[in-house]
């Protein structure tokens, strides 16, 4: 079987690469990616003798170019995690969520319509739901009401894939998974931002009051998901991705403030995010029940073995602080 990969070369898609070629060791993966400021291919600088892997620089947005790929490559499966993925920078910069996450998505699907696909996962997120009250989690049924750019953009790829699937019965799946932390993740995200920062006794910027809350997943339990929902998904289908793990913004900073001892002065409050979404929370009862998934990490172990690694591996955040 051959698998492509797209935004391999970021944080999610990167572990996944790995976790894929720990897992299956008679398929070929080709990593697409553009290499934006996200991508770095000296996440996976240890892979590159592998003969199941290659990378291909290139952009979902060039739709000849991708309809050449699919043409060439005759891929069996798709795994869609190329995106614009940064709220901050969707607030600031919509346009280019715009053309990646829903054009890129769209030019996949049709180019994958038309070659002899078998599934196409596509990578979502929890915040095509919206906020969250103070109690319930959002289900497969919730209602879609994105509130940033980036969460918007992200439910519009998810519709035109459930239109292809309704349209021409393409077998497509949908994964929607909470925030995400682990190994080689831009240090601009919360958990890198802040452990980096800490580690350099540079203060870290808490929005508002500091009590949003979401629900963090180990990177590698995200990877198992896809495979589970690859595995055993039905196409057509929606899979919610959580680990029952809620943490408001500053829980997290005193786990890490005591993890690296560090003195509460380094807090620094600021302006609020611009429509910040208060609260996520995931149901993953269908995931665990269809695919037989459950999520392995627990978060308070997690989070001292990231810390380690963001300690033990300088080399590869240090170049990234400040970059873009
Ligand atoms: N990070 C999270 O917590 C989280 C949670 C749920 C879902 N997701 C989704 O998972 C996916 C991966 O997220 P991430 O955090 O790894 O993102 P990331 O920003 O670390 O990586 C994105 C990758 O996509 C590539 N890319 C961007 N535009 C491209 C284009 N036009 N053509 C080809 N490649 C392009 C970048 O170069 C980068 O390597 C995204 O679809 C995101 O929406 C992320």
């Amino acid at each position: 079987m051959k698998f492509l990969v797209t935004g391999g070369a970021g944080f999610i898609g990167g572990n996944f690469v790995r976790y894929f070629l720990k897992n299956y060791k008679d398929d070929q993966l080709v990593n697409l990616d553009k290499l934006t400021y996200a991508g770095n291919l000296e996440s996976l600088k240890d892979l590159e003798a592998n003969p199941f892997y290659r990378f291909v620089k290139g952009d979902i947005e060039d739709s000849n170019f991708i309809g050449e790929l699919f043409k060439t490559e005759k891929f069996d499966v798709v795994i869609n995690f190329a995106a614009e993925s940064h709220v901050d920078r969707s607030i600031d910069n919509p346009a280019v969520f715009l053309t990646t996450n829903i054009q890129g998505t769209y030019n996949l699907l049709q180019a994958a319509r038309e070659t002899n696909i078998s599934r196409f996962i596509q990578i979502s997120t929890d915040e095509v739901y919206g906020s969250l009250g103070p109690e319930g989690l959002f289900t497969e049924e919730s209602q879609i009401q994105p509130n940033s750019p980036y969460a918007a953009s992200k439910a519009s790829a998810d519709l035109i894939c459930r239109s292809f699937f309704e349209t021409y019965s393409f077998p497509v799946l949908i994964t929607r998974c909470c925030n995400n932390f682990g190994p080689y993740q831009f240090p601009e995200k919360l958990i890198p931002l802040f452990i980096t920062n800490l580690m350099e006794d540079i203060s870290v910027p808490i929005y508002g009051d500091g009590k949003n809350v979401r629900d963090w997943i180990h990177v590698e339990d995200h990877c198992s998901a896809i495979d589970a929902v690859y595995k055993n998904g039905k196409p057509g289908e929606v899979y919610n991705v959580g680990s029952w793990q809620e943490k408001t913004n500053l829980e997290i900073t005193d786990i890490l403030l005591r993890e690296l001892g560090k003195p509460d002065s380094l807090k620094k409050y600021v302006e609020d995010r611009l429509g910040h979404d208060r609260r996520y929370a995931i149901d993953s009862t269908k995931l665990e029940k269809e695919c037989g998934w459950k999520p392995r990490f627990n978060f308070d172990q997690a989070i001292v073995d990231s810390i380690k690694w963001y300690r033990e591996n300088e080399w590869w955040w240090r170049p990234l602080k400040g970059s873009s």
